[in-house]
């Protein structure tokens, strides 16, 4: 069974209050495209066409009118409501009919991943066929994050939740290849003090059971976060800087989904004609020229 996407973009972007209180922070703007374009363009990467999208119940009706049913980009979209923000493992759950026993990739909606050698290792975690996948990147902050804690021979021990005293500098960063048994073992789970299903909670189970891998990304990587009003403005000027400097998009579902040959070149022109007044247009009429 093909593994499917899934996007988990509900929350309540407490933190980028007032902005969210009208609208998902996964829909706001980062630099030139709407923040979600850039998780969904991961799972695209990766290779998966299958992809639910979680959001608030208020907030889905917009994520429809921005995305569609995905058949522009030669993809499936299906939405799933999460009725309050209980938990990133809470998805497992959501998704299970959607799923259907199927291994999953999933993102988070405000999560950004650069770098040179992406693709590959997408494509190497795609492969694992049972256990898990998940990323470890170096960040000044660990205490914000699920942090990595590594056994003198390197080998992971456990990931905690928000350490008040951080064993390492790595988090787990949003992106999560697990296989079928996810639903079952996010059932499992009990939610936490703050009354959340755990991700750190599901990626314990798989630790537990050894079949929990933690890949480092270098330091060649950005994994970016968008959380705070600074973070967002940052990710989105370092967008600006990368697309300006090299005239290349990053996190364009448009130019992925042609460079993967599930559109044709008549459907990214209809797609270039809705953008034709701006320089997003404009790149993708160049994609048909060259
Ligand atoms: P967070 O940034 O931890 O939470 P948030 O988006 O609600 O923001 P804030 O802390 O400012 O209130 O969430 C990480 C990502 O996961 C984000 O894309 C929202 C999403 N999310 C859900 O979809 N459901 C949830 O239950 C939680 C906790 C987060």
């Amino acid at each position: 069974m093909q593994r499917k996407g899934i996007i988990l973009a509900g929350g309540s972007g407490t933190r980028l209050y007032p902005v969210t209180l009208g609208v998902s922070k996964q829909l706001l703007p980062l630099y030139d495209k709407p923040m979600i374009y850039y998780p969904l363009s991961v799972l695209m990467l990766a290779g998966i066409r299958e992809i639910a999208i979680i959001t608030t119940p208020e907030d889905q009706s917009q994520f429809i009118r921005t995305l569609g049913d995905g058949s522009q980009w030669g993809i499936s979209l299906t939405y799933i409501e999460q009725p309050k923000p209980e938990g990133l493992a809470q998805a497992y759950l959501l998704a299970e009919d959607f799923l259907g026993g199927a291994a999953s990739t999933m993102v988070l909606g405000d999560n950004i991943f650069f770098g040179h050698g992406l693709p590959e290792l997408l494509k190497k975690a795609m492969l694992q066929p049972s256990g898990g996948t998940v990323f470890g990147y170096r960040v000044a902050d660990p205490e914000r994050y699920g942090v990595v804690d590594f056994d003198s021979d390197g080998s992971v021990r456990s990931i905690i939740e928000k350490p008040e005293v951080p064993a390492s500098n790595f988090a787990v960063t949003g992106l999560y290849f697990l296989d079928d048994t996810a639903p079952q073992r996010a059932a499992d789970l009990t939610p936490s003090a703050r009354g959340e299903l755990e991700i750190t909670s599901l990626l314990e189970s798989y630790l537990h059971d050894q079949t929990l891998e933690v890949t480092l990304m270098g330091r060649g990587f950005a994994w970016l976060d968008t959380g705070t009003h600074a973070s967002l403005l940052d990710a989105g000027n370092f967008v600006r800087t990368l697309e300006q400097r090299q005239g290349l998009q990053t996190g364009s579902p448009d130019e992925i989904a042609y460079a993967q040959d599930w559109i044709s070149a008549e459907q990214l022109a209809q797609r270039a004609a809705i953008f034709a007044k701006n320089d997003y247009g404009r790149y993708l009429e160049q994609l048909l020229k060259n």
